[in-house]
């Protein structure tokens, strides 16, 4: 995790928040490569899920809700972990992860391990964020931060419904912030208290939900291996009775194997009527789908996708890293799937002189217009430059070398097979846009 860290730094990719005043906990910004990358992610999975599908449709509701949705939906109540206080060095710590703590005097109860601090009982704490709505500070005007996306989904499901004509079966799908006021945040961008939801709510006839569940579960594996995650690295974890979310009726977690262990990458849940249920109660309004052609009426059931963006874009950054010996040459790079990369092709003049940095420039040019993402290098040797935009995740490095301006092509060398092939100057975006 070091080394993706310093290489998330050293280039852009993640920041600390705030890092000029000493960084604002857990909290990350995404730099320049960054934002890219994960907003790749966040394509790829709305492509997948809303554009490539006519029974899914797009929401993007507020983070601001009104305050009853969270009590009807569980999370006032509910939505709490189990926080414990160390007496010793008056630090909180979650209960059930006691084996990160961060503490330097390293809580443990393990059997027949050693404590050092001394904890108090564990007590629940909520982990919704709260505010006011408006110029009072009262209790009247408490309103939450979304914990979930999902929750803007049900409330709006007769509205998405109507509109768009859609019949159950049919999913909602929402990309959007979410905040937890997570007593353990850590492991990088792994688990923070601002984060970007991936949700998607699938809503079907009662009874034929566990045949939902099994066709998302294998929906989304399927989805994790094509932007190029590696499958033994993925594998199923079913919740246990004492790990169902309140909403729950089945959950199965995705968990990737990360340097600090396998943990959950994203959850795939049969929600039942839980959330349509209580919303028809606490709102008094009326939620029931009457099917246009059958005139059958019934509270849907949700079958719920929940990826954490953010998260996914560590797996891929994870994944991704390699250090390797090429030529005795010691290099590292990030083996990005190329619609993932956030630079996909890096221009370079072979020589800063004979007209190659200018038609370099026009290459470049050239790939903006065609709306690809690319860099223009020319600073040092080839091979200090090929090394530049390995560890960036660059696919393809196009070099103008000296016989360009006659035979009006270039050399362009793949990141992994480092495979070079001619191509002629007019056809480099396409050669590109047919690898994305
Ligand atoms: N709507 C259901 C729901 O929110 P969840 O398992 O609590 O389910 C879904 O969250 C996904 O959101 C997780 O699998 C994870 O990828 C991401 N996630 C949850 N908490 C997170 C956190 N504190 N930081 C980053 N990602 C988080």
């Amino acid at each position: 995790m070091e080394k993706i860290v310093s290489l998330a730094k050293r280039r852009g990719f993640v920041f600390q928040s705030s890092e000029i005043y000493g960084g604002a906990a857990s909290v990350w910004d995404y730099g320049p490569l960054g934002v890219e990358l994960r907003k790749n992610v966040a394509d790829a999975w709305w492509s997948a899920m809303v554009h490539a599908r006519d029974d899914i449709e797009g929401l993007d509701a507020g983070i601001l809700m009104h305050p009853r949705v969270w009590e009807a939906s569980g999370h006032v109540s509910g939505f709490t972990d189990p926080l414990l206080e160390c007496k010793t060095c008056k630090k909180r710590w979650r209960a059930d992860h006691l084996e990160e703590a961060g503490c330097p005097r390293k809580p443990s109860v393990a059997p027949g391990g050693h404590v050092d601090c001394e904890l108090g009982e564990p007590r629940l704490f909520n982990l919704m964020f709260k505010t006011f709505m408006g110029p009072v500070e009262e209790d009247a005007s408490v309103v939450y931060l979304r914990p979930e996306t999902a929750q803007g989904s049900y409330v709006n499901f007769l509205n998405v419904q109507q509109t768009s004509r859609q019949r159950v079966p049919f999913g909602i799908a929402q990309l959007g912030k979410a905040f937890r006021n997570e007593i353990t945040p850590g492991n990088f961008i792994f688990r923070t208290r601002e984060f970007e939801q991936a949700e998607m709510q699938f809503f079907v006839k009662p009874g034929s939900d566990d045949e939902w569940f099994d066709y998302w579960l294998d929906q989304r594996l399927a989805w994790h291996h094509e932007i190029g995650i590696r499958p033994e690295k993925l594998r199923q974890h079913a919740h246990g009775p004492n790990e169902l979310a309140h909403y729950a009726k089945t959950a199965v977690d995705i968990e990737y194997e990360f340097p600090f262990g396998w943990q959950e990458l994203e959850g795939v849940h049969n929600r039942t009527d839980f959330d349509l249920g209580r919303h028809q109660e606490y709102s008094g309004k009326r939620l029931i789908y009457i099917d246009p052609g059958s005139g059958e009426r019934f509270l849907p059931y949700v079958v719920e996708t929940a990826m954490g963006v953010g998260r996914s874009a560590l797996v891929a950054l994870v994944d991704a890293y390699r250090e390797e010996e090429v030529a005795g040459q010691k290099r590292v790079v990030l083996g990005l799937h190329p619609a993932l990369a956030p630079i996909k092709a890096a221009v370079f003049p072979l020589m800063k002189k004979f007209g190659q940095p200018e038609i370099a420039t026009e290459l470049l040019a050239a790939l903006r217009r065609a709306r690809i993402p690319a860099a223009y290098d020319q600073a040092g040797s080839i091979g200090r430059r090929y090394r530049r935009q390995d560890e960036a995740g660059t696919p393809w490095c196009v070099t103008v070398d000296g016989d360009t301006a006659e035979d009006r092509s270039v050399t362009i060398r793949d990141r992994d097979t480092l495979q070079q092939e001619r191509v002629g100057l007019d056809h480099v975006a396409g050669w590109i846009q047919d690898r994305l």
